[in-house]
């Protein structure tokens, strides 16, 4: 017989109640799936995205048959986590500078020098596949592995998938392109975050206005994000503006992050965005989210995907275009990119060095970040 681990209490989560404030909220498109794969709707689909994917970068995708109910089930687990004693969430930590993305990360770390610690707290699930059994859960994670799994999964068969196949057409590439490249079953860096805002003071905000609650860009392919209630999120338009980003019930929230702007030449937007103060209404609430960060499979090559359409357009080269056919043996991988991004997002010296606009490069592949 195995032995019983320990058993938690999951109480029932509710969002708190929308903002009654009158915000400036970006104007986004709504991409519904529902009927994704009936006769000419996927045409129909990538002919809507397109104009959002170049020029704007944030979206709603309805229709994907996930019930709020499970949502807000999963959003409870989280809860659950977030309010264990902090001595049994430190249990399993996430230790970026090992390459270890998933676990627990906690509030610690001192916003430079404003004498603020950054206080939101992180919990990155992985996918449940034999290449990640050796990663370790917390026990209350591992109690409710049977119904986070499953979840991560279907918001990859639902969400994502779609999603990579439109943008496939969108750019005249084989429908699979991208989904060959998420395969559910190979390893890849993938994870499904619980994530913890608590209430804070205004002046937390200002001092952080430099750090990674301000402005930035994924690092994923594709980012989906559950409603939450509480407003916060801005993204920074083309024009160079802050627009609060709605929630949308029974919708996802989806941004592309900084993979799929290097394999389409930046033809897809990684949209620079931020947390920022919630309205006065919401001061008072923990902003509690849901997020999957979606990655391609670890040993995928990042380079150019040869697109008839970016070659078309000039944003890719005859050169080019054959190296995404053939890609060069040293090319940097997936797996790469993710890990040495992450390295330079939260690694402490970097953290603290970070003073208005940050640029990056890894092996050729560049990003910014707008931390103003
Ligand atoms: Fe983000």
């Amino acid at each position: 017989m195995g032995s019983i681990g320990p058993t938690y209490e999951i109480p029932p989560y509710e969002r708190p109640p929308p903002t009654k404030e009158n915000l400036d909220w970006a104007p986004l498109v709504t991409i519904d799936v529902s009927h994704f794969d009936e006769p000419g709707e996927k045409q129909r689909l990538a002919a809507q995205l397109e104009d959002t994917i170049c020029n704007v970068g944030f979206w709603i995708v309805t229709g994907h048959g996930i019930p709020d109910e499970e949502v807000k089930r999963m959003l409870a687990i989280g809860n659950a986590f977030f309010k264990l004693p902090m001595e049994e969430k430190v249990k399993v930590p996430i230790d970026l500078g090992n390459d270890l993305n998933w676990g627990y990360r906690e509030p610690t770390r001192a916003l430079g020098d404003s004498g603020w610690k950054e206080s939101v707290e992180t919990y990155e699930l992985h996918k449940d596949i034999p290449a990640l059994n050796d990663v370790k859960d917390a026990d209350l994670i591992k109690a409710y592995k049977s119904e986070w799994a499953p979840f991560m999964k279907k918001m990859y068969e639902r969400i994502a998938r779609p999603l990579y196949i439109l943008i496939a057409i969108i750019l005249e590439l084989p429908e699979d392109y991208f989904t060959s490249r998420i395969e559910w079953q190979k390893r890849s860096e993938c994870w499904l975050r619980f994530m913890l805002h608590p209430p804070r003071p205004d002046d937390y905000y200002e001092a952080s206005r430099k750090f990674g609650i301000s402005g930035h860009s994924d690092q994923s392919s594709i980012t989906m994000l559950w409603p939450q209630n509480v407003a916060a999120l801005q993204m920074l338009t083309q024009g160079g503006e802050w627009k609060w980003v709605k929630p949308v019930p029974g919708g996802v929230t989806i941004n592309a992050g900084e993979l799929m702007s290097h394999v389409t030449k930046g033809y897809v937007k990684a949209t620079v965005h931020r947390v920022y103060t919630p309205p006065k209404d919401q001061r008072d609430c923990d902003r509690l989210g849901l997020i999957y960060f979606s990655l391609f499979n670890d040993d995928t090559k990042i380079l150019p995907a040869p697109s008839p359409k970016l070659l078309r357009l000039g944003l890719m080269t005859e050169e080019e275009m054959e190296r995404g056919k053939n890609p060069p043996p040293v090319t940097p991988t997936s797996v790469e990119y993710t890990r040495s991004r992450m390295r330079s997002r939260h690694h402490i010296k970097e953290f603290k060095q970070r003073d208005g606009n940050h640029s990056y490069v890894y092996k050729g592949l560049e990003a910014k970040s707008n931390y103003d």
